[in-house]
């Protein structure tokens, strides 16, 4: 299995260290994993003018999965937008067709306390967010800035994007939902705005036209402004939602907050093959990079996503799962989700942690 090792930047290199330190001992167990690292994002700038190197891309293409970290950073925000890391991992994302990304939300039961909502509300949830990552407000045309008239005389700017899914966009990234509500609990509930957006309007047709290769999946739809409430309020009614770039974007990070923090929560994002990029769903986090304390669990449980859905290897998958489930049990914390009693540990000796209990 060859995996390109993509670190990107801010604390991207530090939490990917320890999911490779989980890699290298999973190696010494005689698993067959080749690694190779490459820049992205203001790294790739750094290296060689380009967020997305075209020697990075090579390698993604060449590889069976991608391990990736996160981008950006405060020093890049004034780099001409084609130039600036976050458009290095939109690039990634189009060129190698990573359409469906997979945002599973769980709680262990003993970070309840980390969580903002009420132990209660949060306590045994497990829910998994499929957003679409290759269409939507992110990539339709046409987009920009220009100069136009002003309703009162004169000119002004205006900023404006486009919201646009075909439906092969939505069909496909339908199947996967319904493919993976099968093997959950069997609901789906489809998000989108079809009370205002025409967009959002096929978008349900479309679903809707999918949800009869699947009878079994009870199929429920939710505008988005209310899905964001229904997810604080109630997220134990969820089991897998479906829904576009954008609000999956929004509602995957209030999810986040479900589960205690940020920094515990993996994502895969996969092709029409099961190929796929496996990162956590939060950024380079520039205010505690370098600091060696961000939560690399995120980035752990990615590889176990990475063993699931791309190597097809449950069992390592569930090895790491139970490593990490271990760890928490034992009382170690990154600050992030530390409560008083528990034990305040380093980016570092949380992977150190995790490898012991491998
Ligand atoms: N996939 C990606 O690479 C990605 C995603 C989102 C944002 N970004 C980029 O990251 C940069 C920072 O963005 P932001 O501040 O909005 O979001 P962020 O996710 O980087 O950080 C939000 C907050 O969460 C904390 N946090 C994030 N990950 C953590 C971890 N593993 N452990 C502990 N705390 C963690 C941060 O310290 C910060 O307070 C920007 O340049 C943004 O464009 C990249």
């Amino acid at each position: 299995m060859k995996i390109a090792v993509l670190s990107g930047d801010g604390i991207g290199p530090e939490i990917v260290a320890q999911a490779v330190k989980v890699l290298n001992a999973l190696k010494s167990d005689g698993l067959k994993i080749e690694m190779e690292a490459a820049p992205i994002g203001g790294a790739g700038y750094d290296a060689a003018g380009d967020p997305l190197p075209a020697s990075t891309l090579d390698l993604a293409r060449a590889a069976d999965a991608i391990l990736l970290g996160a981008v950006g950073g405060p020093q890049y925000d004034l780099l001409e937008r084609p130039l600036r890391p976050e458009r290095g991992l939109l690039r990634i994302r189009k060129e190698l067709n990573l359409f469906a990304n997979l945002r599973p939300a769980l709680l262990y039961p003993e970070l309840a306390a980390a969580s903002s909502l009420k132990p209660e509300v949060v306590s045994g949830l497990d829910m998994m967010i499929v957003r679409e990552l290759t269409g939507d407000v992110y990539f339709g045309e046409p987009r920009g800035i220009e100069v136009r008239p002003s309703p009162n005389g004169g000119s002004e700017r205006v900023g404006f994007n486009t919201m646009l899914y075909s439906e092969s966009e939505v069909r496909r990234v339908a199947h996967v939902a319904f493919r993976i509500a099968m093997k959950r609990d069997r609901k789906l509930c489809s998000v989108e705005k079809a009370n205002v957006l025409e967009c959002s309007e096929l978008w349900k047709e479309v679903v809707i036209e999918v949800s009869k290769d699947y009878p079994e999946v009870a199929l429920s739809h939710m505008y988005v402004d209310n899905a964001a409430m229904q997810l604080i309020r109630a997220p134990k009614q969820f089991d897998v939602i479906v829904t576009g770039n954008i609000f999956g974007d929004i509602l995957s990070d209030a999810a986040s907050m479900l589960s205690g923090s940020i920094g515990m929560l993996p994502s895969a994002s996969l092709d029409e093959n099961n190929k796929g990029m496996y990162e956590p769903i939060h950024g380079s986090a520039p205010d505690i990079a370098g600091r060696d304390i961000a939560n690399p669990l995120a980035t752990i449980l990615s590889v176990a996503m990475m063993y699931r859905y791309t190597f097809g290897d449950s069992r390592t998958a569930g090895r790491i799962e139970n490593a990490v489930k271990r760890v928490i049990a034992q009382g170690y914390r990154t600050t992030d989700i530390w409560t008083e009693g528990a034990t305040r540990v380093s980016c570092s000796a949380m992977g150190d942690a995790v490898v012991k209990n491998l």
